[in-house]
Order: structure tokens, then sequence, then C-alpha cells
């Protein structure tokens, strides 16, 4: 099972949270905490997977985004470049946010893990572990009104569960009080391209669509 990362224990101790570190910052503040985050993730040595990459990527998007996307972790594309979700699973959730009637630059995009696994393996639990303080961070900093978890490895980080993404997505759950929704990964979609694939992506996509309307 996930080990819950330090802060996490601190929070259900009260002791720390990210969220409260971040509250009472200033507009100013938060952007450099913001860009001294970024700069710490992109010269990180703190798991093996710094070794075989060319790029972290840290993520990209508005950072006053009401929607944060979180997937798994780069692929080779998004490594040779360092932005996420550029390959071919980032094209169809390019198309996704379209049809959500969305624009990429207006939402936020990130992964779990910030360097890509070799030949796109799954990260293990330890590297999610090790990765975790920058993830806890952004969306800390971020502050969104709804993140949707691309996958079984970024629902299961979020929500601290070990059940598969097929129970988890279609329903709401909640990470540090901000609504998930867990869905299909793009690339996954892309491997079962399936109208009953791509229609419970639309209908999880749907409910944050009129979540948004409404909040
Ligand atoms: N898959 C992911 O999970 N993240 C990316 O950035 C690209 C592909």
């Amino acid at each position: 099972p996930l080990t819950p990362a330090p802060a996490t224990i601190g929070v259900e101790a009260g002791l720390f949270s990210a969220q409260a570190e971040v509250a009472g910052l200033s507009a100013k503040e938060k952007e450099e905490q913001w860009l001294a985050l970024q700069g710490r993730c992109e010269k990180c040595t703190r798991c093996p997977l710094h070794r075989s990459r060319t790029r972290a990527v840290f993520g990209e998007g508005d950072q006053q985004a009401r929607l944060v996307f979180v997937g798994e972790g780069p692929g080779a594309e998004e490594d040779r470049t360092g932005r996420p979700f550029v390959g071919r699973a980032g094209q169809l959730l390019d198309r996704i946010i379209a049809a959500m009637g969305m624009r990429r630059q207006e939402v936020y995009i990130c992964n779990v893990v910030k360097c890509r696994p070799p030949g796109n393996r799954t990260p293990s639990e330890e590297e999610i572990h090790t990765c975790w303080p920058y993830l806890e961070e952004q969306l800390a900093l971020l502050s969104p009104k709804v993140i949707v978890a691309l996958g079984g490895p970024a629902a299961k980080t979020l929500l601290k569960t070990n059940l598969g993404i097929m129970s988890l997505r279609g329903h709401w759950h909640r990470y540090q009080g901000v609504p998930v929704m867990p869905t299909y990964h793009p690339a996954f979609v892309l491997r079962q391209y399936t109208p009953a694939i791509r229609g419970e992506v639309w209908s999880d996509m749907q409910l944050v669509v009129k979540f948004l309307k409404e909040a």
C-alpha cells in the first residue's frame, strides 16, 4: 500500500499542511514560492529517475486555473521538451479539454512524478512517494476548485487508496477538501479506443463541467 508522505502524516496529526503554509501568503509571496518550487523540481536528484531524464517536467498552464489535471509521469516527448502531455496522450487530452469548452492555457496540467520513468513504465511507489512533496506544494499553491486525476496512479496517490480506476472513476472524491474526479488516462483511452471507454471519460468530464458551472 501507498505510505503517506511525511507532510500528510503531519496533516492527520494537525501539525502541518502545505495548504496551511500557503494560506496567509500574498500573491507576490506565492509567486516566489512557486518559482522556488519549480527551480528545486527542475534540479531535483532525490530519486534515480533524475539519472535517465532529459528534463524534469514541472507542469504548465494557468496558475490561477480552477481546474487542474494530474497525470502519471512524463513520456518521451515530455522528457524531451520539458512540457506535460505533449505527445499522443497529450493531443487526446487537448481534445478532451476542448470538448469541455475550455482551452489548454486556462487549465493547469501536471503529473504525479516529474521525471520520466524509463520505457514509460508505471512509476514505483517509492518514486511517487519521493516526488510527492512537489505535487503537494504545487496543489496547495494552485488551490484549484476541481482536480481531475488521469489514471490509476494519479487517483491512488491523491486519494490514498488502493482501489482501481474502474471503481474510482465517475464518482466525486476529495483531496484536502478539493473535489477530485478520477477518469481513465488518455494513453489508456488510446489503447482501448472503444465507444464505451470514450463515453465513460466524457461522462466523467461532463460532471466536472457541471460542477464548475455551479461552483
Ligand atoms: N502521460 C502522463 O501521464 N503525463 C504526461 O505528461 C504525458 C503522458
